[in-house]
């Protein structure tokens, strides 16, 4: 089966890397990246460090506005597709990428698949909440994390096609995580020791892109009682400099560049906690067993709250000021696993090709 994976976004070069190598053992895998990342650090520093083919086609899109940014990848899918033929167009997560492929796939004569189907935030002000909603309701076949993903799905009634596999971030980390502990030189090189820092990161537009609400993270997080590491997305450096807050970031707040898998890995195990608005961040703390305090008022992935690892504290100094000295009583015996056995990438490539000959198109 011919099977064209879009890609296009750092978290999405992650997702890739399980199912890309699952994929090609049964498949044909045609990998096409937009281009909606495009330095070193966001993009070529995944495919080279896990070994992720070299995308078929880079459509070299880049940023822009929402409906520029989609429009322009879906024009340019489209010309992909044509000369692609595809028997599935698979997709991953929820950003523009998945979006615009979604779209295009839907109106072909080819199956839509969907990876990380069936996440809700509830939160439709976040454009994930509207890409992942849209992508869902046109998918043929949807690869749902969490047994609360599939109940997300039937509660807006889609039952056809639905599987649950498991979270294939999950496949991810395990594959690079022994490495990562063993090799990764970033506590030695930011001269860091393990249990004596924090780790931050902060990306969304809800906490970057309004001044007020971003100054008072970066002021917050310097007042941490330990010091703080944080790689900062190009997007929060963007609005850094927009609003003249970049020395606030000295001392105790250690802006670096962003980092790659291997070494956020290895940054993550090592934290006494970590400070995100990351979907990916959330849960792989929880895979390190290390506490999560998330600047957000709600997340997708309930299971990492309900369990204890995972607190929500929004934007409010107050709550993250309280977040970061959060007695967190955890217990490493007595934790679920509601994401899967790290074979999610394996079950998803199995299920295509028991499902995709069968499939009705939406
Ligand atoms: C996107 C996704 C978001 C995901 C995040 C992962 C959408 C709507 N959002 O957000 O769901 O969590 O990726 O990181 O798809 N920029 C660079 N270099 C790059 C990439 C971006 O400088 O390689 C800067 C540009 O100023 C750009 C801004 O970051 O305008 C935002 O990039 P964009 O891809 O539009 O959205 P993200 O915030 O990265
Ligand atoms: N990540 C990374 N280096 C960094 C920051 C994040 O490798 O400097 C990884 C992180 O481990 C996770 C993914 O990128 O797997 C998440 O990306 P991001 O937070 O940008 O997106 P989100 O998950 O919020 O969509």
């Amino acid at each position: 089966m011919k099977i064209c994976a879009v890609v296009g976004a750092r978290p999405q070069f992650i997702k890739a890397f399980p199912v890309s190598q699952a994929l090609r053992r049964d498949h044909e895998e045609v990998l096409v990246h937009t281009g909606q990342h495009y330095d070193e650090t966001m993009s070529a520093v995944f495919f080279t460090e896990l070994g992720i083919p070299e995308p078929d086609y880079n459509l070299g899109v880049g940023s822009g506005p929402h409906a520029r940014q989609t429009a322009a990848m879906m024009e340019k899918l489209d010309a992909v597709f044509d000369d692609e033929q595809p028997d599935v167009v698979l997709v991953y997560g929820d950003t523009n990428s998945t979006l615009a492929a979604a779209m295009v796939a839907a109106k072909r004569d080819c199956l839509l698949a969907h990876v990380e189907a069936g996440l809700r935030s509830f939160n439709r002000e976040m454009p994930e909440e509207v890409n992942r909603v849209l992508t869902d309701h046109a998918s043929d076949l949807l690869f749902a994390p969490t047994e609360t993903a599939v109940s997300h799905l039937a509660n807006e009634g889609i039952t056809d096609g639905v599987h649950l596999t498991g979270d294939v971030m999950y496949d991810a980390i395990l594959a690079v995580h022994d490495r990562a502990m063993a090799e990764s030189p970033i506590l030695d090189c930011l001269n860091l020791r393990d249990g004596e820092y924090l780790l931050a990161t902060i990306h969304r537009p809800a906490n970057t892109d309004d001044p007020k609400t971003l100054k008072r993270i970066i002021q917050t997080l310097g007042d941490a009682p330990l010091p703080v590491v944080f790689p900062a997305h190009p997007r929060t450096v963007a609005r850094l400099e927009e609003f003249e807050l970049l020395d606030m970031a000295h001392n105790n707040l250690r802006l670096i560049s962003p980092v790659g898998y291997r070494d956020l890995v290895r940054l993550l195990a090592g934290a006494e906690r970590v400070a995100t608005d990351s979907g990916g961040i959330q849960k792989e703390a929880f895979f390190l067993d290390t506490p999560c305090v998330t600047l957000r008022e709600e997340t997708e992935w309930v299971e990492t709250v309900e369990a204890g690892w995972n607190i929500l504290v929004g934007a409010a100094p107050d709550a993250i000021r309280a977040g970061l000295t959060h007695e967190f009583a955890l217990n490493v015996d007595a934790k679920p696993t509601p994401y899967g056995d790290g074979h999610a990438a394996a079950k998803l490539s199995d299920i295509l090709s028991r499902e995709a000959p069968l499939a009705v198109k939406n």
